[in-house]
C-alpha cells in the first residue's frame, strides 16, 4: 500500500510516496482506511530530525503526519467501542507520526466517531490543534468565564481552534494577527479586540491578561510578563531552551510560564470536540485541501507560515 514519508532526515523535499506493508492489528487496535490527514508544523520538525534526541528513531522509512480521519475496516478481538464501517477521526503519537498512509493501525484509545455534521476532510483538521488548545487553555491555564486572554497566532491551525474554545469558556478575547487576517478574525469569529502585529506593538497596551496563549510561539515569558495580570499565565506551543529556562525561573514568581507538550490525544478529548462541533460551538477551519499527489505543494504552503486554519491532504 502507499504511504507518504521519507528515507532520511532532512527537508520537505525528501518526502516521497512509499510502498509499505499493510498494517496488522493487535487486540485493542483497529485498522482505519484513511480518507484524509491534516498536516502540522510538527511534521516538519520531525522530518528534520528535531525529535530524534527523544524518539531515537533511526529506522527508515518514516511515515509522516499524525492527524487522520477514515473508516474502520477491521477491529481487534478486544475492541468494544467501535465496529467495522464506523467513520472515525484521531491522532497517532505526535512524536512518532504515521498517519499519512492508505491504512493505519491505531489503538481504540486514540479515536472517536466523526461528528455527524462535518465531512471527513473537516474531521481530519481537528485532533492535534484541538488537543494542543485543550491542554493549553483548560489543563494548564484553567480558563474560565471572564478571563482576559490574548491569543497570539490566532489565524493559524492552533489559533483558530483556541479562539473558538476560549469563546466556549466565555473568556474575554484579544486576538493577535496580521492585517490580512484581521477582518476575517473580527467578522467570522466575532472577536472585537484584534491587534494587528504588523502595525501595533502588543506590549503597548494598558490591558493585563490572565492568560497569554502564544500559539505562534514567537513571544517569550520575559517579553510579555509586563502585560500579564498578577497571577497571569503565559502558555507557549514552542518547547525551546528559552521557554524552558522561563519555566524554571518562574518558580520564584507569581506569574507563570508553561510550555504545551501534547504527545497523544484520548477518546475523551476527541469526544469533547465531537460534542462541541455537533452543538455548533466549534467549526473546523480549513485553508486548503490538496490531493495526495500534491503533498509537496501542501507542505510548502505549510512551511510558508501563512496558513489560515488547517491544510488537508486527501488520501483516497
Ligand atoms: N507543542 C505542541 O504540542 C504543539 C502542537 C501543535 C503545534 N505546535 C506549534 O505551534 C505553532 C503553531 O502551529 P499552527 O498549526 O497553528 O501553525 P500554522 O497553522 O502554520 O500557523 C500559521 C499562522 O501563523 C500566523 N503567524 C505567522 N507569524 C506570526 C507572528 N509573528 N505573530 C502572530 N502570528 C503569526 C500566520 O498569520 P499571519 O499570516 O496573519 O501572520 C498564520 O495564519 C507551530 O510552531 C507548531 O510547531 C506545537
Amino acid at each position: 500500500m502507499k504511504a507518504l514519508g521519507y528515507n532520511t532526515y532532512g527537508d520537505i523535499d525528501n518526502l516521497e510516496i512509499l510502498e509499505v506493508k499493510e498494517p496488522r492489528i493487535k487486540k485493542t487496535e483497529v485498522i482505519v482506511k484513511v480518507a484524509a490527514i491534516s498536516i502540522n508544523p510538527v511534521d516538519i520538525k520531525k522530518m528534520q530530525g528535531g525529535f530524534k534526541p527523544i524518539t531515537n528513531i533511526n529506522k527508515f522509512p518514516i511515515t509522516t503526519a499524525c492527524d487522520f480521519s477514515g473508516e474502520i475496516t477491521e477491529i481487534g478481538r478486544d475492541v468494544g467501542a467501535f465496529k467495522v464501517g464506523d467513520k472515525v477521526f484521531g491522532m497517532t503519537d505526535i512524536l512518532f507520526g504515521g498517519s499519512a498512509a492508505e491504512k493505519i493501525r491505531i489503538s481504540q484509545k486514540f479515536i472517536s466517531l466523526v461528528p455527524k455534521n462535518i465531512s471527513l476532510n473537516e474531521a481530519a483538521a481537528i485532533p492535534q490543534v484541538g488537543n494542543t488548545s485543550l491542554l493549553a487553555l483548560r489543563n494548564i491555564a484553567s480558563i474560565r468565564k471572564g478571563h482576559k486572554i490574548l491569543i497570539n497566532g490566532a489565524s493559524g491551525g492552533v489559533g483558530t481552534f483556541a479562539l473558538q474554545m476560549a469563546k466556549i469558556y466565555e473568556a474575554d478575547i484579544t486576538a493577535v494577527t496580521s492585517e490580512r487576517n484581521s477582518d476575517w478574525i473580527k467578522n467570522d469569529f466575532k472577536i472585537n479586540d484584534v491587534i494587528d502585529y504588523t502595525k501595533d506593538d502588543i506590549l503597548s497596551t494598558d490591558n493585563k491578561y490572565d492568560i497569554i496563549f502564544d500559539a505562534n510561539g514567537n513571544l517569550s515569558f520575559p517579553k510579555v510578563s509586563k502585560i500579564l495580570s498578577a497571577n497571569g499565565i503565559y502558555v507557549s506551543t514552542k518547547n525551546n531552551i528559552y521557554n524552558n529556562i522561563d519555566v524554571a525561573k518562574q518558580l520564584f514568581q507569581r506569574k507563570k510560564s508553561r510550555v504545551v507538550l501534547s504527545g497523544r490525544t484520548s477518546t475523551a478529548n476527541l469526544d469533547l470536540f465531537r460534542m462541541w462541533i455537533e452543538d455548533g460551538k466549534i467549526k473546523p477551519i480549513i485553508d486548503k485541501i490538496f490531493s495526495f499527489d500534491k503533498y509537496l505543494d501542501a507542505y510548502k504552503h505549510l512551511s510558508s507560515g501563512r496558513a489560515r486554519g488547517k491544510i488537508i491532504l486527501t488520501i483516497d
